[in-house]
């Protein structure tokens, strides 16, 4: 269970990074069936991921670094922790969706190996489209 403080920062990091963020009460339902991570500097979070197993597949729901400390790692770091978890417990695929115009996100993926693989069509508020990236693990 999250604590008020660990919502108030994941609140905080998910405004900085996203358009469409979660409010407390989807926070708390996902800390039941998600793995959360803060990537913390001097006590306070810079980075940030939530990823759930989803049929023999991790799914990343959020991945995102505070924008004044983009460009160090940090999402890489985070990364190589969701691929290592997938190592562990023999998962094959780790996907994500993406906002079709978040070009920065897009390649900042296929960087590291992702694939566009599917169109989730007007999934978003902006009735603009979510494409799917997945990546397979050796
Ligand atoms: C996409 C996002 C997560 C990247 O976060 P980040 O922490 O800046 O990512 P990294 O630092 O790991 O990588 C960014 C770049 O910095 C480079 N970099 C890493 N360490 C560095 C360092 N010490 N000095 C200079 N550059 C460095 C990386 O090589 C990378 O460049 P590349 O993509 O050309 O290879 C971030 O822009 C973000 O939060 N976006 C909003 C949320 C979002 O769109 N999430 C979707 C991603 S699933």
């Amino acid at each position: 269970m999250l604590t008020g403080n660990e919502i108030g920062y994941l609140r905080d990091m998910d405004i900085k990074c996203y358009e469409w963020v979660w409010d407390d009460a989807t926070w708390v339902k996902e800390s039941d069936r998600s793995i959360i991570r803060m990537w913390m500097i001097e006590n306070l979070p810079r980075g940030f991921t939530v990823y759930r197993f989803m049929n023999f597949s991790i799914h990343i729901q959020k991945l995102g670094t505070h924008p004044s400390w983009r460009r160090r790692g940090i999402a890489s770091e985070l990364l190589v922790d969701i691929e290592s978890s997938a190592k562990r417990t023999g998962v094959k695929r780790i996907y994500t969706i993406l906002h079709e115009l978040n070009d920065s996100g897009r390649e900042w993926l296929r960087k590291r190996g992702f694939i566009a693989d599917k169109v989730h069509k007007e999934m978003y508020p902006d009735k603009r489209d979510g494409y799917c990236f997945s990546k397979e693990l050796p």
